[in-house]
Parts: C-alpha cells; sequence; structure tokens
C-alpha cells in the first residue's frame, strides 16, 4: 500500500518534521535523491496554476522523473470513467499521482483506488503543500517554540491547512474573518478538539493580528467561487493586511501570502512589496517542500 498525501492530517507530528528535515537538506545540496528516475507522474490540473505546476513540473525532473501534464480536457475525472477505474490505470503508467481539483472527495477516492502515491496540488478545502512550505519558511526566517499565525481574510483552503497544521504542530493560531466566511467546521473541530495548539477564530482582525510573528492572507473569492467576489469585498473589507492593521503585530512580523494576490483587496501593494514580506521566498520554496513530500512519500 503507497502512502498519499491528501492534507496536512495524514501526516504524525514526527512525518511532518521528518518531510521539513528532507527538504532542509535537500535545499542545501546535502543530498540529492533521485526517487523517480524512469518513472513518470500524472499532473492533472482542472484548475488553473503557476507555481503549483511549475514547482512540480521542475522538482519531478529534479527527482529525476518526467511530469505528464493532464487537464480535464482530457480526463474528465468522473465523467469520462470512474476514479476509480482511471486510478488504477494511472497507476500502470506512472510513478506518482499530483492532482489539483475541486473537490476533495475526488482526491481521497484517487488515492483509495490508486496503488501509487497521490498528492493534492489544492482542493475546494485544503491546500496542504502550500502550508507546509509556508511553515518551512517560517522556521528559515524565525526561530521561535511556538509562532504566532495570524490568518486573515476567507476562512478557505488555505485557511483549512493551517488548521490542520495546528493539529499536528503546535501554534498560536489566529483567523480573523466575518461569520459568513469562516473555515471548515470539522477541520477546525478536529483542530480544536486535538490540542496541540491555541486556536482563536474572531471576526476583529486587530484581535487577530496584536502581537503576531506571521500575518497571512489570500485571496477573498478563491478559483471556482469568484462569483462572490463581490459580496466578499463587502464582509472582508476590514480584514484587508494594510500597514495601519499591521501597527499592532510583533514588531519582526513576517508578512505571508500563498500567491496569487489580488493586490489592493486582501493586501496593499505596500505590504506586500514592504520590508516584512517573505512572499517570494514561500513561492519558492513550494519546489523544495513538494520534492521533500515527494521523495518521503516514495519512501514509504
Ligand atoms: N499558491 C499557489 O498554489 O499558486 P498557483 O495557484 O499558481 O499554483
Ligand atoms: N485560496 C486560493 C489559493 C490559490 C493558490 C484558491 O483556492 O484559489
Amino acid at each position: 500500500m503507497s502512502r498519499s498525501f491528501c492534507e496536512i492530517f495524514d501526516l504524525t507530528t514526527d512525518e511532518i518534521y521528518q518531510v521539513f528535515d528532507l527538504c532542509k537538506k535537500m535545499k542545501k545540496g546535502e543530498i540529492d535523491p533521485r526517487p523517480l528516475v524512469n518513472k513518470s507522474v500524472a499532473c492533472i490540473f482542472t484548475k488553473p496554476s503557476l507555481r503549483t505546476r511549475v514547482s512540480f513540473e521542475v522538482g519531478i525532473n529534479q527527482l529525476g522523473g518526467h511530469p505528464v501534464y493532464i487537464t480535464d480536457n482530457e480526463i474528465q475525472l468522473g465523467k469520462r470513467e470512474s476514479i476509480a477505474d482511471a486510478a488504477q490505470v494511472l497507476s500502470r503508467y506512472v510513478g506518482m499521482i499530483m492532482i489539483r481539483t475541486f473537490a476533495h472527495s475526488d482526491v481521497t477516492s484517487l488515492a483509495k483506488y490508486a496503488s501509487v502515491p497521490v498528492i493534492n496540488g489544492l482542493t475546494d478545502l485544503v491546500h496542504p503543500c502550500q502550508v507546509m512550505g509556508d511553515y518551512f519558511t517560517i522556521l528559515e526566517h524565525k526561530s521561535k517554540d511556538i509562532y504566532k499565525v495570524a490568518f486573515l481574510g476567507d476562512g478557505n483552503n488555505v485557511a483549512n491547512s493551517w488548521l490542520n497544521l495546528a493539529a499536528r504542530i503546535p501554534l498560536d493560531l489566529r483567523i480573523g474573518t466575518s461569520s459568513e466566511t469562516g473555515p471548515d467546521k470539522s477541520i477546525l473541530e478536529r483542530a480544536q478538539r486535538n490540542r496541540k495548539s491555541r486556536i482563536l477564530v474572531t471576526d476583529d482582525p486587530q484581535e487577530a493580528v496584536k502581537g503576531a510573528d506571521v500575518i497571512y492572507t489570500d485571496v477573498w473569492a478563491s478559483m471556482g467561487q469568484k462569483d462572490k467576489l463581490s459580496e466578499k469585498t463587502v464582509t472582508l473589507k476590514k480584514f484587508q493586511v494594510n500597514s495601519s492593521l499591521l501597527a499592532g503585530a510583533d514588531r519582526e512580523h513576517l508578512v505571508m501570502h500563498c500567491l496569487p494576490a489580488e493586490r489592493g483587496r486582501e493586501i496593499t501593494d505596500e505590504v506586500i512589496d514592504g520590508p516584512h514580506s517573505i512572499v517570494f521566498d514561500e513561492a519558492e520554496n513550494r519546489l523544495h517542500i513538494q520534492k521533500a513530500i515527494m521523495v518521503f512519500l516514495l519512501q514509504q
């Protein structure tokens, strides 16, 4: 049975640190594993992407493998044939499957029926590679036992992945969002039940950022939900990451955004281009962390 990575919660705390350790060593060039030599990786995208597509393709090449880019035009997952059939067919050709799509259940079904590892490259529910790379980026920039992370804006797939990380790694996580845009209830409750982290969901942006080490935001309307943008722009207005809000954060705070950003909406130019911003280090680390995740899964 191969191991898949559908969400951060699939890994134990110890395994998450193993991935960070691998990532650090690979990024420094201390190790150069090539577990994908003579193997291909199916990269399925039913949503657009810059970072995920390019960093996976480059990372697969660096691990000795060959990426096969597949869009919904060809595969029509669950429509042209069942996900179970597609999973079993793909497993006969490739050593691994990476997928970005809408329904999270499509990814877990693919993982259930595939005999090779499946990696989630974003669903409507979670974006696990993103938040693994983000936490690794924080570790590179700041040394602390427990980071105070304030996520501001839509309680979306990225916010849900922060909650999944908080279920495994101690964090002081504050989610600043409106009552209508909160994170997934069952992911929130699971993270609270796990008692690893202090978790606060608040509709007061100042309370969320108070003394925070990291201020994180993302678009207010995710892919597939852009029709809600004008409504959410009204609801989430007070959660914009701008310099007046950041006055309440720790003096040495870091500013993060998974990108793509809608500059002037969830974050101002002044902040995203400012001295506290580490958004491009974050983007770079998608490459390193995904290589580490692939190596880790292939070792299981
Ligand atoms: N952050 C991220 O996943 O970017 P893409 O949508 O461009 O892949
Ligand atoms: N929440 C965003 C993240 C994009 C990387 C989306 O799902 O569109």
